[in-house]
Order: C-alpha cells, then sequence, then structure tokens
C-alpha cells in the first residue's frame, strides 16, 4: 500500500493488507511443515473473525482464553479451541469443554477441581497444566509472566504435585514476547531442566506465544532445527506454538487524521481523531512508540517538524512524544501509523465515547473493503 492507496481509506480506520496478511501465513506454514509442529493463533492477540476461513487455511486452529474466545473460533473457524485461563468461572466451563479440544489449568488446585471432567472415562477434552520455568527473557514486568510471585504457571517447587495429576495429557509454557529463536531455545532447556521428568509420559507440549517468526530478522532455520532436535529427544510429544503477533505482524495499520494542533509555549501538539488510551493502549502501558508512515522518531536533517501527537480523549496522558516530520502538519492531513493488527482491536475500548475506527481491508484487486462501522449503538449497548 502507498500513501495514495491511504487516502481512499476512510478515518479513522484499522486496515489489514491481505497480501502482506497471506505472505505471513504462508510463513507459519512452511514452518510448520517443516519443523512438524502446531501453530495455532492465539485470539488475545488479534481476532478478527472476519479472516478466521483465511487462518484456518493455513494453521492448525486457535487458543482461547475464555468461553467467548472459544465459542468464536468454534463459530468462525469450525473447529474447537484449544483454551487456557488463569482460573475459568464455573458458570462457564461446561460451555468451555464444549467447544475445547484442549483445555490447560493454571494451578493444581484448579486442576483438581475439574478431575470429574477430566477423569471421566470418555474425556472432552485433552487436560493440561501451564507451568512457569522461571525463566523468561521480558524486561517490562508487566509482560512478564516469569516474574517473581507470578500467578501464571506452575513453579518447580511443585513437582511432585504435578507428577501425581491424574491423567495429565500436557504442559503448557509462555514466558516469551517478541522473542527470537534463540530465546525460544533457552526456555526449551530451562522446561527440560526443571520440567523433564514429565515430559515422556505425556502427549503435548505448548510453549506459548512470543515467537516473533514473521520479524524480517528472525532466524528461521534456527527456529526449526531447535524445535526438530526437540522433537527428535520427545518423539512423543506433539508440539504446539501459538503466537499472537507474529500471525499479523506488519500487516496492517491505522489510519489517522489531524483535527488541530496545539501549541503550549513551544511545544506543538497535532490532535488526532483516535486515542492511544482507547485504540492504541499498548503505545502507553508498555510503554512502545509505534512507527508512523513518513516520520521519524529522531529529529535529523530531513525531520525537523517537531509535533507531539495527542488522542482525542481527555486523558491528560493520552499522547505520544514528539516525532519529526518533513514539513509542517496541517488540519485534514493523515497520519498512518504502522504495525496495528495485533493488541489493537482485540483491547479498545469507547472511553469518553470516542468514535472507534472503522474496520476493514485491503486488497490491490478490491481496494478498501469495509467490515465493520462503529455507532453510537456499540456505545450504548455495551452499558445496557
Ligand atoms: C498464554 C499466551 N499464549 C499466547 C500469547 C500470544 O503471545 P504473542 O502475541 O506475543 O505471540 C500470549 C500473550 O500474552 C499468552 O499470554
Amino acid at each position: 500500500m502507498n500513501l495514495s492507496d491511504y487516502n481512499q481509506i476512510p478515518s479513522p480506520a484499522f486496515v489489514l493488507d491481505l497480501k502482506r496478511f497471506a505472505r505471513n501465513l504462508d510463513l507459519l506454514k512452511e514452518i510448520q511443515e517443516k519443523a512438524n509442529i502446531n501453530i495455532i493463533l492465539a485470539l488475545k492477540g488479534f481476532s478478527l473473525w472476519h479472516v478466521f476461513p483465511i487462518i484456518k487455511k493455513y494453521l492448525a486452529g486457535a487458543t482461547a482464553s475464555s468461553f467467548h474466545e472459544a465459542l468464536l473460533i468454534f463459530n468462525e473457524m469450525g473447529t474447537k479451541a484449544h483454551t487456557y485461563s488463569p482460573a475459568y468461572i464455573p458458570a462457564d466451563f461446561d460451555k468451555i469443554v464444549q467447544y475445547s479440544s484442549h483445555i490447560t489449568f493454571n494451578s493444581c488446585a484448579e486442576y483438581i477441581r475439574y478431575l470429574p471432567f477430566i477423569s471421566s472415562e470418555n474425556p472432552l477434552f485433552s487436560p493440561g497444566i501451564r507451568v512457569n520455568p522461571g525463566y523468561s527473557p521480558v524486561d517490562v514486568a508487566l509482560y512478564n509472566p516469569a516474574a517473581e510471585g507470578s500467578r501464571l504457571g506452575v513453579t518447580v517447587d511443585r513437582i511432585n504435585e504435578l507428577k501425581q495429576l491424574p491423567n495429565l495429557e500436557g504442559l503448557h509454557i509462555h514466558t516469551l514476547c517478541e522473542s527470537d529463536s534463540y530465546h525460544l531455545e533457552k526456555l526449551i532447556d530451562a522446561v527440560i531442566l526443571n520440567f523433564g521428568e514429565l515430559l515422556p509420559k505425556l502427549k503435548w507440549i505448548n510453549f506459548g506465544g512470543g515467537h516473533l517468526m514473521t520479524k524480517s530478522d528472525y532466524d528461521v532455520p534456527h527456529l526449526i532445527s531447535v524445535l526438530q532436535s526437540f522433537k527428535l529427544k520427545y518423539p512423543n510429544l506433539s508440539v504446539i506454538l501459538e503466537p499472537g503477533s507474529a500471525v499479523v505482524w506488519e500487516t496492517g495499520e491505522l489510519v489517522s487524521t489531524v483535527l488541530d494542533i496545539v501549541d503550549n509555549n513551544g511545544i506543538k501538539t497535532a490532535i488526532l481523531d483516535v486515542s492511544f488510551t482507547a485504540h492504541m493502549p499498548d503505545t502507553l502501558e508498555m510503554p512502545y512508540r509505534p512507527n508512523i508512515l513518513n516520520a521519524s522518531r529522531e529529529q535529523n536533517s530531513d525531520f525537523q517538524n517537531a509535533y507531539r501527537l495527542g488522542g482525542v480523549s481527555c486523558l491528560a496522558g493520552d499522547f505520544l512524544e514528539e516525532y519529526f516530520f518533513s514539513s509542517p502538519l496541517h488540519v485534514g492531513q493523515k497520519l498512518i501509523f504502522l504495525d496495528m493488527m495485533h493488541y489493537t482491536m482485540v483491547k479498545t475500548t469507547m472511553f469518553n465515547g470516542v468514535g472507534h475506527p472503522e474496520i476493514g481491508c485491503w486488497s490491490e484487486d478490491d481496494g478498501y473493503k469495509l467490515w465493520k462501522k462503529f455507532d453510537y449503538s456499540d456505545f450504548k449497548n455495551k452499558l445496557g
């Protein structure tokens, strides 16, 4: 897509480029086949169900964190989910069983709580438990599941309890985030070191998400060789990866427009028709600085015009520190936030009643196609 293509897209809008999306899926499929593993989409990162029929052609299914996600997978992808939640809502559990092929529990106590389902003669799902291998390359505490005192997964000091769990079939581990294959290699070493004695008796192992396989500098051959050697060691285990970000990495944008420019003692802020807190919360929570088409994150000789970017909500902190542009911004100008498919639409809110960006896709043959436009009824119905 180029700037003239973006000009055809209404603002604000999240737009998925189907060509780049298919390219990512192609690579994931190739990895699946070469490494003899299953890759499933983590809905928590991207749940745009309009493209589930496409995803189904390439990937082995999807993973859910709740009854609603499991139902969406069942209805729109036509397959049962791999489900994991830090705890299950008792009233939802029957329904989760109905729509899940694999269910992972977060603690030994939770596993035992649902034992009647697990030890029935014809179990309806394959039971697993999440373990915490004590290793994560993630520095940001908000995103580190192996941080001290983490509530996510059973730690190795409870290995004897783990060994006694009846009918246990799988282990689930998730401690990576936008990580590379060398991090996965270290994670696998930590899992073998801590939980290796469980592995020969199990049927599957899920190494979670956080594998950024579609990033241009990711060492795919190394990943494949790491996974192949793991499989040689444990031929009994079916290996699952459940990325979210990697599926849609760099496949779509958030199109926005400058509404006003305010100047406070020389600090200029371009106020946009989108909100960081409502539409791109990770830019404030992580925090990270998204790339913007034709803008620089640093000042240099070509990019001299500095602007903070302001969200349209009333939150004082709803802005990003300065970006630099080759010429002054003007009201009505489009700003294109890059790589805005993962952890955006799944996390958006209607705080302040701000308009939610419409959602659509782009293809070279058909141009822009709208999937969802939001209006007052979406705002109102959320509240009653
Ligand atoms: C249990 C689990 N699986 C998979 C994922 C997906 O991770 P990513 O989108 O970084 O690949 C997450 C993300 O938080 C997760 O918590």
